[in-house]
């Protein structure tokens, strides 16, 4: 048993010799069988790192931003302006985020990037609900009497009954 967990053990041993380096994936990547730096959110990479040179990060500009490390982000990303009509700044970019977009009030967002706005359409007034009294009363042998019981008339039928009231 000692001797297999042994030669377990060399073998792991040796396969990891043999495997090139082991780089930290998130903060480094594999240059010339060394890890270098990535460059940090809010920066951009200058030149990669050569020979005894570390990787050359910058920040990134006003107006532009760079939310992750990312050692293939030559340029930082353009932040996204709210210049469409009817829209507002939600949040700022920042060297580290984009900016967020909303509308003003009556409009709202096309879709979940806000692309654009859209006029809100105001709600109709919603009438105020029949009387089942009435109802029941007054039109007795028509579809209404469906509505006497008003606790137990599902949605669909009190509407087909509002309707019919104001048909007649
Ligand atoms: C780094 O950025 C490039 C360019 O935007 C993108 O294609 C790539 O998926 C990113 N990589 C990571 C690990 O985020
Ligand atoms: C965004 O920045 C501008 C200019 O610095 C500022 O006037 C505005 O209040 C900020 N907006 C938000 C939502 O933080």
């Amino acid at each position: 048993m000692l001797t297999l967990l042994s030669i377990f053990l060399l073998l792991s041993n040796v396969l990891s010799l043999d495997q090139s380096l082991n780089c930290d994936k998130k903060f480094e990547y594999e240059e010339g069988k060394r890890c270098c730096k990535k460059c940090l959110a809010g920066e951009f990479m200058a030149h990669r790192c050569s020979g005894q040179s570390e990787t050359k990060c910058n920040p990134c500009s006003n107006g532009y931003y760079n939310e992750d490390y990312n050692n293939s982000y030559k340029q930082c990303k353009s932040c996204k302006g709210c210049y469409k009509e009817h829209m507002k700044v939600e949040r700022n970019c920042t060297l580290t985020s984009d900016a967020a977009c909303m509308c003003e009030d009556g409009f709202r967002c096309s879709d979940k990037n806000c692309e654009t706005c859209v006029k809100v359409r105001t709600p109709v007034p919603t009438k105020p609900p029949v009387p089942t009294a009435l109802c029941s009363s007054e039109k007795r042998d028509s579809k209404c009497s469906e509505c006497t019981e008003e606790e137990e008339v599902p949605m669909p039928v009190q509407e087909v009954c509002e309707k019919t009231l104001e048909d007649v």
